[in-house]
């Protein structure tokens, strides 16, 4: 397939590069079928905002409904492949290094090969217990989409219920992955920012944190965002058009 043209300074920058940070978000698994949060959702859940369900608050209020939630995403993640975008990040971390932080709960960074330095949010398969945190097996979430609530099961060790192992808005981050991610960013002459809004902290406070300390900073994303005016490239492409086509011109093919 022919491959987009690369503008040369952002090119030139990617060449450069010698500790590259990936920072990545919903619109990095846009392309592979899982919907961002910003999509309208369907069936079930169309009258649910994801900005609702994914808080302690629903969590207290309708256990089972969230995780109902979570057990679908998590069975339609499964169900789905990682685009060209994460098989070009793979490909690249091959020839530079990089570090790969990601507000994704997705799998699909490392079925594409990539060692994920940073789950900022959590992930789809580690739930845990909501009274003792003891870890629970995943059961590769729901086949089909449920038509209604679906209870958590109960923790093996104390009964608790099982709670889904995404991070919930007001939730603190999981302080490893933070400071494992801002050292990195610390460390960085170059961050490629792909597929966030870049409007949830203090997440989204990472690549201005890049900025700030000196590195170039590469935005992909189809659509302007809040971060679009204060980054070196903003490039309005996709993740599984714009990365191969840098992954390439940077002569790291996967
Ligand atoms: N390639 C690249 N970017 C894309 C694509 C694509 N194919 N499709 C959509 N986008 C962009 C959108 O333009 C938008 O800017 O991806 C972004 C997705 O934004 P959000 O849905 O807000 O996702 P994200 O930024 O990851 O959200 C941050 O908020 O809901 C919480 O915890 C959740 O981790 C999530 C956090």
């Amino acid at each position: 397939m022919d491959q987009i043209a690369v503008d040369p300074a952002l090119l030139e920058a990617a060449r450069a590069a010698r500790r590259v940070v990936v920072f990545s978000g919903a619109g990095m698994s846009a392309e592979s079928g899982v919907p961002t949060f910003r999509d309208a959702q369907t069936g079930l859940w169309e009258r649910f905002d994801p900005a609702e369900l994914a808080t302690p608050q629903a969590w207290e209020t309708d256990p089972a409904l969230v995780w109902a939630w979570y057990q679908w995403r998590t069975g339609l993640v499964r169900h789905v492949q990682p685009n060209d975008g994460h098989r070009a990040l793979a490909a690249w971390a091959r020839r530079v290094p990089m570090t790969l932080v990601t507000q994704n709960v997705d799998d699909l960074h490392e079925r594409a090969g990539s060692e994920v330095a940073a789950h900022l949010h959590g992930s789809l398969f580690t739930p845990r217990c909501s009274v003792c945190s003891a870890p629970h097996p995943s059961d590769g979430g729901l086949d089909v989409e449920p038509t209604g609530p679906v209870a958590p099961p109960a923790c093996a060790r104390c009964g608790g219920d099982v709670r889904p192992g995404a991070v919930w808005f007001g939730e603190a981050l999981p302080e490893d992955a933070w400071t494992r991610a801002a050292d990195a960013v610390d460390a960085c002459d170059l961050m490629v920012v792909v597929g966030t809004s870049a409007v949830v902290y203090p997440a989204a406070g990472l690549p201005r944190r890049a900025v700030e300390s000196g590195a170039t900073v590469i935005e992909i994303n189809p659509e302007a965002t809040d971060l679009s005016p204060l980054v070196h490239h903003s490039w309005r492409t996709t993740a599984a058009v714009g990365l191969p086509a840098l992954v390439a011109a940077v002569g790291a093919n996967p």
